[in-house]
């Protein structure tokens, strides 16, 4: 058993490396004693792409992860209360940190990937996801109630890419679902530390086969990292559904939590993700995919791993005088 060892800042300071639609960072915390506490910040929701939150819980819910994972790797043992109060339904989770186990090698191994993790963008590497590799990652999302459902069936696989295609190309063309893209998008040369910056995106998207539209986050105005040449074609990589057995606000924490074990186990044996929400976001096109594809499951995020072909994308955040307040 370790002694209390308060540095809970460093823990919140890791919280912040999680992922987030559009790179929202959509979270607040507030460090109180031995309690760590986790909010959404509702004006970072996506009004047009988001309006129930559903995505922005599901970041939060990863953020939640990394909390949890930070306290046991300082041997602190997280107790958390999920939705403590119905009366407050952005208050997310109480985490108590009491006195824990020294952390084992899993728990380091898995800490050690936290900022070293990245979201990809374009296709991947020819070498597959290898079943033993495949298994582990999905074993990390069971561990937290939520499952991967893989498309195995080129013609499921076409399928799914096609409805992603119809959804990006609906959103490019409805001003507001644009213009919301071009908020969190923002020009090169700015000092915005939130946002889907210049640097994290290749400037053009290689084609994979099936091949899944990328997000418009340049809007044709050439931004983007210079493209990294392969020698082989890119693949689309092991295309995945990440589900939960019902769809309510506690379902998005754990699928939040479920997809960041699930990225840092990944990211361990170098795999990365591409994230495809688009066709999630468009509620007939979610019921559909539901349906046809995912045993009447709820469909949470559409995911594409493999290793990646281009180099290390760059990504911010803000600082934690900007998320985190000290009470008492
Ligand atoms: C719920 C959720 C949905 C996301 N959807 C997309 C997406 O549709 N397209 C995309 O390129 N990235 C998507 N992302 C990835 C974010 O843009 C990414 O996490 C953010 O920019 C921070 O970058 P990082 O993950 O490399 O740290 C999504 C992430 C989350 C958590």
């Amino acid at each position: 058993m370790r002694a209390l060892q308060p540095d809970l800042r460093a823990v919140v300071e890791d919280a912040v490396w999680a992922p987030s639609i559009h790179n929202t960072q959509p979270w607040r915390f507030t460090l109180s004693g031995s309690r760590i506490s986790l909010r959404a910040d509702a004006d970072r929701r996506l009004e047009v792409a988001d309006p129930e939150g559903r995505e922005m819980l599901v970041s939060c819910g990863a953020a939640l992860f990394n909390l949890r994972l930070g306290l046991r790797a300082q041997g602190l043992e997280p107790q958390v209360t999920l939705l403590p109060d119905p009366d407050r339904p952005h208050l997310l989770a109480d985490v108590e940190a009491v006195p824990g186990e020294d952390p084992d090698e899993y728990t380091r191994a898995l800490h050690a990937q936290v900022r070293r993790r990245r979201s990809h963008r374009g296709g991947f590497r020819a070498d597959p996801v290898l079943d033993p590799e495949l298994a582990r990652i999905r074993a990390e999302a069971e561990q937290e109630g939520a499952r991967f459902i893989q498309a195995v069936d080129a013609h499921v696989k076409g399928a799914l890419a096609a409805l992603n295609n119809a959804a990006e190309h609906i959103q490019r063309r409805t001003p507001s679902y644009a213009s919301e893209i071009a908020r969190w998008a923002p020009a090169p040369g700015g000092r915005r530390t939130d946002g889907v910056q210049h640097g994290s995106y290749p400037r053009t998207t290689p084609w994979t086969d099936p091949h899944f539209s990328a997000r418009d986050f340049a809007r044709g105005r050439g931004w983007g990292a210079d493209p990294v040449h392969t020698e082989e074609p890119p693949t689309a990589g092991v295309i995945v559904l990440l589900v939960t057995d019902t769809d309510r606000p506690a379902d998005w924490l754990r699928a939040g939590q479920g997809l960041q074990r699930s990225l840092l186990r990944a990211s361990q044996h170098g795999f990365a993700a591409a994230y495809h929400t688009q066709s999630l976001q468009i509620p007939g096109l979610r019921a559909f995919i539901r349906t046809h594809f995912c045993g009447d499951a709820w469909p949470q995020l559409l995911l594409r791993f493999g290793m990646p072909d281009t180099e290390v994308l760059t990504s911010v955040r803000r600082p934690l005088q900007d998320v985190l307040t000290e009470g008492p």
